[in-house]
């Protein structure tokens, strides 16, 4: 197979040089972008006088054949191909005649077209995670919905802290995820324009029209710079980013899942269909999914770290070494694309024992704040009823007791202010409903969370 690039050469590549620089293992992927480029180009010549209106018709007509073959899988690249824009130009010569071809290549290089690829599949990957994580949106609010009234100690420092619903705590990720979705569509939005008609870094003289063929490509625009177009490459930091960030965000929820499957917790048990077995101890159900979304979160920080790495200081233009960008970030949709569906059947199935997150709830003292609180209510300063209210704590551990079991008298020694009324915040549901103002744990607050977030969901 002839080069793109043979004429200078006297002989072909060593054997351990071409094995070096071949790509079509992972860049292969990018072959029906790169027709669709290719189409948008042939358009670009013709509008320039540069392709007859016979040569476009049998350009397209080629081109199609081409990406037919190529779906298909009876076309694929070679080992002698070093990509995959030097395998399809392999094919479509193939198809068109050696001739029509060879016309398609002028005023663009593999560097305008590579830096357009890339971001035409990244564009079209950021939907697919964006719709996988609105499926793991839609399994947490489902639960949510389930569990209006179920209640659960919610914890700082993972020790117990103030009471909170269920549906509370599950939104709480929602929000963190209904985030990820956003950075994935601002991305998208810097990412919509096309670096084709940049040529290998300086430009096309050939009267090529780069905004028409950004338009075609569904691009918004086509770059400002032609250096830039070629040489840049935050959009995939950034995107790796946010691959990273979602991946992160769901290391957190696989990690409580993990602990409330555990005998000690045994806050929701995992349905068979997301569970593991053990090959040796017969009692095991293990939290494969989670464990395995907990460390490919690693692995897409990793993918993060590893680009800005190879981005770090290279001079511009193109440099090879950015044939490197690509698989990082083709490895973190691969395995979001794999976590996302199995996260939502993870969760959307856990059965939650809602009656010992209950019966957990004010376990650990957590209405303590609820009594600071009510004598603030009272006309206490904060200071001295923090103090009072750790003074209930010390005296129920003291006996073994709750707070709620304390004495009317116990309670009067402590303070004169605390007369049997504050009882009434001494229970979870009383505790609970009293954080009503925005954004806080009571029902009704958590119900119009739920409405907002469904029509966030919708609009996504
Ligand atoms: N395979 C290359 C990459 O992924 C395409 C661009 C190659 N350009 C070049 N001048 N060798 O970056």
């Amino acid at each position: 197979m002839s080069k793109l690039w043979g004429g200078r050469f006297a002989s072909g590549p060593a054997d351990a040089m071409a094995a070096l620089s071949l790509s079509t293992h992972f860049d292969w992927q990018l072959a029906t972008y790169d027709i669709a480029g290719s189409r948008a180009h042939a358009r670009a010549l013709h509008r320039a006088g540069l392709l007859t209106d016979d040569e476009l018709t049998r350009m397209i007509a080629a081109l199609d054949v081409l990406e037919a073959d190529v779906v298909s899988g009876v076309f694929t690249p070679v080992v002698a191909d070093e990509d995959v824009h030097t395998a399809l130009e392999r094919g479509l010569m193939d198809r068109a005649g050696a001739e029509l071809g060879g016309k398609l290549r002028a005023g663009r290089s593999r560097n305008d077209q590579i830096a357009t690829l890339f971001r035409m599949w990244l564009r079209d990957a950021a939907r697919r995670v964006a719709d996988g994580t609105l499926d793991v949106i839609d399994a947490l609010v489902d639960q949510a919905q389930r569990h209006p009234g179920a209640v659960m100690p919610g914890r700082t420092h993972l020790q117990h802290a103030q009471p909170v619903l269920l549906a509370h705590h599950l939104l709480a990720h929602v929000q963190s995820l209904l985030r990820d979705i956003d950075r994935l569509r601002d991305w998208d939005a810097r990412t919509a324009v096309s670096p084709y008609g940049s040529g290998a870094l300086a430009g096309s003289s050939l009267g090529l029209d780069p905004a028409a063929v950004a338009t075609e490509l569904g691009f918004d625009e086509s770059v400002e710079n032609s250096i830039d177009g070629t040489a840049s490459r935050d959009f995939a930091a950034e995107i790796a980013f946010c691959l990273a960030m979602l991946g992160v965000n769901l290391s957190r929820i696989a990690e409580e899942v993990i602990i409330w499957t555990t005998a000690e917790f045994g806050y929701a048990v995992l349905d068979d269909a997301w569970a593991t077995g053990s090959s040796i101890m017969p009692q095991k159900k293990n939290p494969d999914v989670a464990e395995l979304t907990r460390g490919k979160s690693g692995r897409l920080i990793g993918n993060l770290t590893g680009l800005l790495a190879t981005l770090k200081a290279q001079p511009l233009a193109y440099n090879r070494d950015l044939q490197e960008d690509k698989e990082p970030v083709f490895d973190s949709v691969a395995q979001l694309e794999l976590l996302l569906p199995a996260i939502a059947g993870m969760v959307g199935t856990l059965t939650f024992d809602t009656a010992r997150m209950a019966a957990l709830a004010p376990a650990g003292f957590t209405l303590a704040t609820d009594i600071a609180e009510w004598l603030v209510k009272q006309g206490v300063p904060f200071r001295v009823a923090h103090e009072a209210a750790g003074e209930c704590v010390r005296l129920a551990e003291a006996r073994g007791v709750g707070l709620d079991e304390l004495t009317d008298a116990e309670f009067a020694k402590v303070s004169e202010h605390l007369t049997p009324e504050v009882r009434a915040v001494l229970t979870v549901e009383g505790s609970i409903a009293s954080r009503d103002g925005r954004g806080g744990t009571a029902p009704a607050r958590v119900a119009e969370q739920l409405g907002r977030v469904g029509e966030r969901v919708t609009a996504a």
